[in-house]
């Protein structure tokens, strides 16, 4: 198969189909926080980038974390110039490479093992759905602060911080609603020379992955950040 750059719009449900086909990870680690980014948040975070702020056709992508690699051959199926994923997890990035030569990106997207702080160079945007420092506290700061250094636009999926039972209702009838930034990452991110364009909600469905998961599934809400360097931001 070639390697088709997307020069027209791509139809959600296409972009949908297309992720679906990626394999997630067969034995997340718990530490490393591997959980997979669901097929319709991923989706989502990719048409907006995309189609909404224009930060994926033609642009040189990276995906900081690429885990199996959806989010990196989104960027690749939407028609990015070049695909950088990194993850410091060798088996993580093998699969990737696999999932891209099947699905015919055998030499669109360049695959990593290492730690994101070996990151160095210039992109334009960074998507990243980075370990929420669950099991590692800080672990979602090292990435942003990495996405911050190398590009001019960052796209971070990050864990909502408000309690907010009318946002979680509205939520089940929409796939995203605008939020506000957490006062902690929005500090966090101006002082490393960014500013935040946007914040939206999506609705998050967690499968049972790890032991300590007690529900079949778990319904959370996370928040996608849309964030600019603050020199070039329009
Ligand atoms: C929440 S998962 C997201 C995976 C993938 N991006 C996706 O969307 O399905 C976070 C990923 O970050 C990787 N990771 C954690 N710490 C890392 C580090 N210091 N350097 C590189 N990758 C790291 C994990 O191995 C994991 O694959």
């Amino acid at each position: 198969m070639g390697e088709p750059a997307q020069k027209r719009l791509v139809r959600k449900l296409d972009l949908e189909r297309f992720l679906a086909q990626i394999r997630p990870h067969p034995s997340p680690n718990v530490r490393l926080e591997q959980y997979t980014t669901p097929t319709s948040v991923a989706a989502t975070m990719l048409y907006l980038a995309a189609y909404t702020y224009g930060a994926i056709i033609n642009k040189r992508v990276l995906d900081l974390g690429c885990g199996t690699g959806r989010l990196a051959l989104g960027c690749a199926f939407l028609g990015a110039k070049s695909v950088v994923g990194i993850d410091i997890d060798k088996l993580a990035v093998k699969l990737a490479a696999e999932n891209s030569d099947r699905l015919g990106f055998k030499t669109k997207v360049d695959w990593i093992t290492g730690d994101i702080n070996a990151v160095a160079g210039k992109f334009d945007t960074v998507l990243q759905n980075p370990p929420f420092g669950v099991q590692k506290r800080g672990a979602d700061r090292i990435f942003l602060e990495k996405a911050l250094q190398v590009a001019d636009a960052v796209y971070s999926l990050h864990n909502h911080s408000f309690t907010d039972e009318t946002l979680a209702g509205r939520l089940k009838h929409a796939n995203l609603l605008q939020a506000e930034a957490s006062p902690f990452i929005a500090r966090f991110v101006e002082k490393h020379g960014g500013i935040i364009k946007a914040v939206y909600a999506l609705p998050l469905n967690i499968p049972h992955m790890f032991d300590f998961h007690t529900k079949a599934r778990r319904e959370v809400i996370i928040d996608l950040y849309v964030i600019r360097k603050a020199n070039k931001a329009s």
